[in-house]
């Protein structure tokens, strides 16, 4: 195995973490020989569990570590938290060097891991090829760390024409089912799922993911509806079938706040919309550290329009709807002119079937 197909591996080990980790990174580690022979891997599999490179290590000889090369998707951390600092423990090992795919953005570390490894005399490498991946793995984790707020991602499948939905509401399915597919992986990384009440009426999803390895991860879901209208009727939908009723919030006018024990409170702005920058304060303080907004056109305009939606996914299928028959996914949005559109940056392109997905970072003027 070569440094770039070790790193990569250890990028996938990491990603088995997602869901089970947050608020810690998902982090994956792969132990070479110094003939490149895969000797261990590991990955950190539950908040508060071992850190990857212990998982890695942890059952092997010293003596099998003699020369051996280490690659973790992120700079192993420095301190004692709830586990001892991985980089000392590194550092004791007869390994002959250590592989990072991306600085720790945590301030208590940013640099001090790899400072150990070097002081006791560790060959430290940046593999800048497996960057961005290594990086975005840790996206919402950098976010947290740095503005103390959730990171928000909005996720929409259109047809080529920007529609989310026809005008009468249907909108199963817009895209394919490997699209389909691949947002099961998304809800898997973020904490929580947010819908507008219109989207769980109309189409009562279930939010959770499906695919087999995330089957039982409990994500939280989020619901605006302002005046609460739908609480007395949470039984009947998909969203409660799924997972324990603690893990939905319906975010209500400050005034219902009261009115039932799923219900949020959230002002409201002049222009009857959720005040987002102060939900989301509220939302990190109750420890959900990652949002992934899934529509309708309404609660995604609105997170765009207010600023707040940093993140988007949109998977776009080769279907024309016409401008007449559909809503578009930006309905809410107004720009003067071209020169104040909003351009996504760090923008990746990959297909799913006949779909193809647009993502970027969102840039705000
Ligand atoms: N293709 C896709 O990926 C996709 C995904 C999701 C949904 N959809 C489709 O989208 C359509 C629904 O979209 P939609 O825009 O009509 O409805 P929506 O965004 O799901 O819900 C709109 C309602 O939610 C509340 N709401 C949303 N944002 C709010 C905010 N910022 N502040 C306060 N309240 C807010 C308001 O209700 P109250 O004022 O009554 O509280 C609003 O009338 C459906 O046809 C659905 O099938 C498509």
């Amino acid at each position: 195995m070569n440094k770039i197909e070790a790193m990569k591996l250890a990028i996938s080990e990491a990603q088995k973490g997602f869901g089970k980790v947050s608020p810690n990174p998902p982090v994956g580690c792969v132990v070479l020989s110094p003939d490149g022979d895969l000797i261990s891997k590991g990955y950190h599999r539950h908040f508060g569990g071992n850190h990857a490179e212990i998982e890695a290590l942890e059952k092997i000889e010293e003596e099998t570590l003699k020369g051996a090369q280490v690659f973790i998707s992120l700079e192993p951390c420095s301190y004692e938290g709830k586990t001892p600092s991985c980089a000392k423990r590194l550092a004791a090992l007869p390994i002959a060097g250590v592989y990072y795919g991306s600085l720790d953005p945590n301030p208590r570390v940013n640099g001090a891991g790899i400072e150990i490894l070097k002081n006791a005399g560790k060959r430290v490498t940046h593999l800048s090829e497996c960057e961005e991946d290594a990086k975005s793995l840790i996206e919402v984790f950098s976010w947290n760390v740095s503005h103390n707020l959730p990171f928000v991602a909005g996720k929409v499948g259109i047809t080529l024409d920007g529609h989310l939905a026809h005008s009468s509401g249907k909108s199963q399915w817009i895209t394919g089912e490997e699209s389909r597919k691949d947002v099961h992986l998304l809800r898997a990384q973020y904490d929580s799922v947010l819908i507008g009440k219109e989207t769980l009426l109309l189409d009562d999803p279930s939010l959770n993911s499906r695919l087999s390895e995330y089957r039982d991860l409990e994500n939280w879901v989020i619901v605006f509806d302002q005046k609460g209208s739908l609480l007395d009727r949470i039984d009947e939908f998909q969203i409660s079938k799924v997972r324990d009723k603690s893990k939905i919030l319906f975010v209500v006018d400050e005034e219902l706040k009261h009115s039932s024990s799923i219900a949020f409170g959230c002002p409201v702005d002049s222009s009857g919309f959720f005040d987002i920058p102060e939900l989301l304060k509220r939302i990190y303080k109750k420890g959900i550290y990652s949002i992934l907004v899934e529509g309708g056109a309404r609660a995604l305009s609105s997170f765009v329009e207010q600023k707040s939606l940093h993140q988007i996914y949109c998977y776009i299928a080769p279907i024309i709807l016409g401008g007449k028959s559909g809503i578009n996914w930006m309905s809410d949005v107004f720009h003067t002119d071209l020169g104040s559109a909003m351009y996504l940056e760090n923008v990746r392109h990959k297909s799913f079937g006949n779909d193809i997905r647009i993502s970027g970072r969102t840039r705000y003027k």
